[in-house]
């Protein structure tokens, strides 16, 4: 008798460890596979004009994924998904150069997106971008 309750009870002990296994496998491969919420990739992304000078970068989130907006001049700017082409390292913003380079294979892009150097195959992606009384607006 005892021995049937030990076995039952190391029956219901293998069951947990086994669906506990189960569950650290496939819960990452859900959160890899499901779509970012709605309220993320449809989101605007808004800063002020201010916050950013002249010749400068701003990285961000932009529908799940990095993005980035240079202030060219005054009320003049361009966003960008900051997302190499090439292989899809983060690019990086060259102030000095007034270019952007992505560290993983030296790939060269200029501040308007455009690939001057490196594998990139085509330029970065344009995100749709406004300035309005001192509000920089992307998406
Ligand atoms: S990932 Fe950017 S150059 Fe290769």
């Amino acid at each position: 008798m005892e021995n049937c309750e030990r076995r039952k009870f190391l029956g219901i002990c293998l069951e947990g460890m086994a669906s506990a296994a189960v569950a650290a496998v496939v819960y990452p491969v859900y959160r890899y596979l499901s779509p970012i919420s709605g309220q993320e990739t449809s989101g605007k992304v808004m800063f002020q004009e201010s916050t950013i000078s002249e010749g400068e970068a701003k990285f961000f989130q932009y529908a799940g994924s990095a993005a980035v907006v240079i202030k060219i001049k005054e009320h003049e700017v361009i966003a960008f998904s900051a997302v190499c082409t090439h292989l899809g390292c983060i690019v990086q913003w060259q102030k000095d150069k007034g270019e952007f380079l992505c560290p993983c294979h030296a790939g060269r892009y200029t501040a308007q997106g455009a690939v001057i150097s490196g594998p990139p195959p085509k330029p970065l992606q344009a995100l749709p971008v406004k300035v309005a009384n001192g509000t920089i607006t992307i998406g």
